[in-house]
């Protein structure tokens, strides 16, 4: 078990100074050029999932679909996604949340996730968490349970678990920030 995560974790390529000056970012595009890496990865959530009751997969565009359409179907459930603003052809159900500069916002038709339901939030990184609390906010704001959050990789330093109150965080891989 330790040697697959190990290959996950060797597998995303750092790129130092993107997108800014002093950034380090951790690119998934490698893991996914990595289908034993990328098998592991969905294989590993898909185990720690499976029988635990999961009504529906919330993965964030654009990254969190790449992990959330295949672990939907590895659990037999419902893929939701959770877009960028404008994007979905619904009526839809928003929730915000703060950036350095400004405020993100994150949108879901409406009728994608009843109340009640125990949804999996998705997503390839946490980093702030400020994408991860928007995601638990639109959940409750329908009523639903967020179950918990899983994500490849965390970053610790940016301190992003603490945006999540109770929900508890997955996360396969941990990594550095700068
Ligand atoms: C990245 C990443 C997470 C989010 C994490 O997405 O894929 O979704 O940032 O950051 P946070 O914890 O500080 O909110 P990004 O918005 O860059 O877009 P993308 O997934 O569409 O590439
Ligand atoms: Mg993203």
């Amino acid at each position: 078990l330790e040697e697959r995560r190990r290959h996950i974790s060797e597998s995303i390529r750092q790129v130092p100074d993107f997108p800014k000056k002093g950034i380090l970012f951790h690119d998934v595009t490698t893991l996914l050029l990595d289908p034993k890496a990328f098998q592991y990865s969905i294989d590993d959530l898909a185990e720690r999932y499976k029988g635990k009751g999961i009504d529906a997969i919330a993965g964030f565009e654009a990254r969190g679909f790449i992990w959330g359409a295949p672990l939907a179907l590895a659990l037999h459930c419902g893929f939701v996604p959770l877009r960028k603003p404008g994007k979905l052809p619904g009526e839809t159900i928003r929730a915000s949340y703060s950036l350095e500069y400004g405020e993100d916002v994150i949108e879901m038709h409406v009728g994608a996730v009843q109340a009640g339901q125990r949804v999996l939030l998705v997503d390839d990184l946490i980093a702030t968490g400020g994408t991860m609390g928007a995601g638990i906010k639109l959940m409750q704001k329908v009523g639903a349970e967020v179950v918990e959050c899983a994500v490849v990789i965390e970053m610790p330093d940016l301190g992003g678990r603490k945006k999540l109150g109770d929900v508890p965080l997955y996360a396969q891989v941990q990594k550095d920030g700068e």
